[in-house]
């Protein structure tokens, strides 16, 4: 098999980076005038002391620098902004640039941010919480962030399904489909959105839910900024004691082989106590190439606290373990925040949960690993997410996402690669190594008759096509959607960022 799998290693050579063509001229300064006028203590501009903490983002790979910053305090600021930008039309007739952000964790330049235009930051005041009188909903501000949401819950007797780590947003995660611990029991964060409240290419504020704009209500499922701007997520919460059990186990890589079987195992439906809806799994491979040394991060959750979840327990009994913090705690004291970087992309796939499969595409991994080691500080991450038939089954459900796999008839395992390095003159080596990365994987998946071909927004890299690995049908319907609800294609042609629908 070692051969078969290095075979797909030489089929596509690195990826040839032309020069970025100047930006076209625009009226971003007009739009950051008007916006200012209006707003003024909400806009900030290069000269403001006020505009690098503004410009912050998760990993430095994502730093641009807009015109200006807009940070609404409500979807009518928003609509307002949006108004604005229509109006500044640029030589083409399209709308000024500009971008979107809530928790900026997408690493890569451009997803959230924007040179030579408006960047709308949502975080700034759209952090908002508030659970219904009755608790069933809780409403989140398009600019919140999953921590936050956890702390001001805290207490209440509820739970729901959002990011992981605390530091990542409520608009990101919820619109790429949202992979949370609640995973295996109630599917995808965007299966649990009851409604959705948007600021449209016009300026029109509405709701989208199964009742009114049922089709933009479907599409926000895993549609990304493609649509509009999302000023407010409601979400089906369930009663939960707020406790839950698990964090992270250290192994030393030497475990790999048995790391993957206790993976396979766990993703099966069909193995022995295959479907459990209250454990969670990740896998991280950390290999730092300077000092050799490679660990397996094992994360690992029992969501109702019972105890320790069988499915899990594999995982508890590994050893050598080189740390253990498996503890009981709340959900907003769950460790697994991880702190600023500096630079870093992520790149993802799918494939069918066959051990075979899984160990040809960790070889391949290492493989590429061992060719990117000269680039100084890399440290090589790639990590696995269980993607059983479970999960899938609660999206339908719920009344079914975008994301097209609702028919998958396998078990599957979504993985990304995320490397960190610290030197940008070293940038284009690495999105060459991903993008090695992700066409080897991809053939030899679809050489072993194992491939899949959803690619998951939230961990995906900027060359990937993701709306189009939806499906044809989806991506039809996504852009059919998209020409109803924005005619001018605003979000197609001056909204940055994202992963468009190639129209
Ligand atoms: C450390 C880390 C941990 C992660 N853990 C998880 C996890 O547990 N589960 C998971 O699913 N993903 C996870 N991710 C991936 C994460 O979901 C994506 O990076 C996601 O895009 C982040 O959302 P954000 O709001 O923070 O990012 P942003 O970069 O601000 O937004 C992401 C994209 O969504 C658009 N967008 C954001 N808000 C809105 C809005 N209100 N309206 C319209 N468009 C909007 C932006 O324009 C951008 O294109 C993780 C990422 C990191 C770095
Ligand atoms: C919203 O975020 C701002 C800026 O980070 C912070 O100062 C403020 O306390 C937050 N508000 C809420 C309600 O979380
Ligand atoms: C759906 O949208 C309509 C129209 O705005 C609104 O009246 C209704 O309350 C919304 N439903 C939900 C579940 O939010
Ligand atoms: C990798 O190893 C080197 C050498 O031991 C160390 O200096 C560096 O901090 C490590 N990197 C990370 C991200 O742990
Ligand atoms: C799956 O999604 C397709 C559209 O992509 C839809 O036609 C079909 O009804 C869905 N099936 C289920 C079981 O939800």
């Amino acid at each position: 098999m070692v051969s078969s799998v290095l075979a797909f290693l030489g089929v596509l050579a690195a990826s040839t980076s032309a020069a970025a063509p100047p930006p076209p001229p625009n009226n971003a300064a007009a739009a950051c005038r008007s916006l200012k006028s209006s707003f003024p203590q909400q806009v900030v501009s290069s000269a403001d002391a006020a505009y690098p903490a503004w410009n912050g983002r998760w990993a430095d790979t994502a730093e641009l620098a807009p015109s200006c910053i807009f940070r609404p305090k409500t979807a009518k600021d928003v609509s307002a902004a949006v108004k604005v930008l229509n109006k500044e039309a640029g030589p083409a007739g399209d709308a000024c640039p500009f971008s979107i952000k809530c928790g900026g964790h997408t690493p890569w330049a451009g997803a959230n941010n924007v040179n030579n235009g408006v960047a709308i930051d949502l975080s700034g005041y759209m952090n908002t919480t508030t659970v219904s009188a009755d608790k069933t909903i809780v409403s989140l501000g398009g600019g919140e962030v999953w921590r936050s949401a956890y702390a001001k819950t805290d207490g209440m007797g509820i739970a729901f399904p959002g990011g992981r780590c605390p530091g990542t947003g409520v608009g990101g995660v919820s619109l790429g489909g949202g992979y949370s611990w609640f995973q295996g029991s109630v599917g995808f964060v965007a299966d649990n959105v009851i409604n959705f409240e948007v600021v449209l290419a016009s300026g029109e504020i509405v709701n989208a839910n199964k009742t009114n704009h049922q089709d933009l209500f479907m599409a926000l499922k895993g549609g990304n900024n493609n649509f509009g701007v999302v000023t407010r997520v409601d979400l089906a919460t369930f009663q939960h004691s707020q406790q839950i059990h698990g964090g992270l186990i250290i192994v030393p890589v030497e475990a790999s082989d048995a790391v993957l079987e206790n993976l396979q195992r766990f993703t099966d439906d069909d193995a022995a106590g295959g479907v459990h809806t209250n454990a969670g799994l990740t896998v991280e491979y950390f290999l730092n190439a300077t000092s050799g040394v490679g660990q397996i991060l094992l994360w690992v959750i029992d969501t109702d606290a019972a105890g320790e979840h069988e499915a899990i327990r594999p995982f508890l009994e590994m050893q050598p373990q080189i740390v253990n913090r498996v503890a009981t705690s709340s959900i907003a004291q769950y460790p697994s925040s991880v702190p600023a970087v500096t630079r870093v992309m992520m790149a993802d796939l799918t494939f069918v949960n066959d051990l075979e499969t899984l160990k040809g595409v960790h070889k391949i991994t290492m493989q590429i690993f061992e060719e990117s080691k000269g680039i100084p500080g890399l440290v090589w991450d790639f990590q696995f997410e269980p993607l059983s038939r479970h999960v899938i089954d609660q999206s339908v459900a719920r009344g079914g996402n975008s994301l097209g796999i609702n028919g998958t008839a396998d078990d599957l395992l979504i993985m990304f690669i995320m490397p960190l390095w610290s030197d940008p003159a070293y940038d284009d080596q690495v999105y060459a190594a991903a993008q090695k990365w992700h066409s080897s994987v991809q053939a030899y998946t679809a050489s072993m008759g194992k491939g899949h071909r959803f690619e998951f927004a939230n961990y995906a890299a900027k060359f990937q096509n993701v709306m189009a690995s939806y499906g044809p049908e989806n991506l039809q319907f996504l852009r059919t959607v998209s020409r109803k609800y924005d005619p001018k294609q605003i979000f197609q042609r001056s909204v940055r960022g994202g992963y468009k629908l190639g129209v």
